[in-house]
């Protein structure tokens, strides 16, 4: 297993629409493992492949990451959103824009249906923080991410701190 690098906003890659996973190989499973182990490393709740510029539909969740709670890993490959429903307003954060926190309004709950590590498919019922990191993680396999969902103005604001950031890392 291996710890990879995430990509940040505005790197180009996080904007290219995934591709489906024809057959889970082991090389898939492996990928999946690293994918886990960056998103438990950095930390966060959840990671999609084309935050380590992977473009292939597949995501990893765990809400209790971070926490004392005990591990609530999923594995999401191909993942299809069938159903939605409510409406919340929650504080998301992604790995992609390190340090920036806005509320992002989703569905309450929502039914994914995804195929597992051990290649059969699966249905999930979700709700709570389970529920926003599905259509969070789902956005970036369609390379739509939060500053797309906040108003104008913050998306701005977001936008032009992550590039000075950017520069500021590529300094010497
Ligand atoms: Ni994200």
């Amino acid at each position: 297993m291996a710890i990879r690098t995430i990509l940040r906003y505005p790197d180009k890659r996080l904007r290219v629409k995934a591709e489906p996973v024809t057959v889970v190989t082991d090389e898939v499973r492996a990928l999946c493992e690293d994918m886990a182990e960056t998103m438990y490393a950095a930390p966060g709740v959840g990671l999609a492949a084309p935050q380590i510029g992977v473009s292939l539909k597949l995501f990893v969740i765990d809400v209790a990451s971070g926490t004392d709670d005990p591990s609530e890993l999923h594995y999401f490959i191909n993942p299809e959103i069938t159903h939605r429903e409510g409406e919340t307003v929650w504080e998301e954060g992604c790995l992609s824009f390190p340090g920036i926190h806005e509320e992002i309004e989703r569905a309450e709950k929502v039914t994914v249906r995804a195929t597992g590590l051990d290649g059969q498919v699966f249905e999930l019922k979700a709700e709570g923080l389970l529920a926003i990191a599905v259509q969070h993680e789902y956005d970036h396999l369609d390379g739509t991410l939060m500053v797309d969902r906040v108003s104008l103005l913050k998306r701005r604001m977001i936008d032009r701190d992550m590039k000075k950031r950017a520069l500021q890392d590529a300094r010497p």
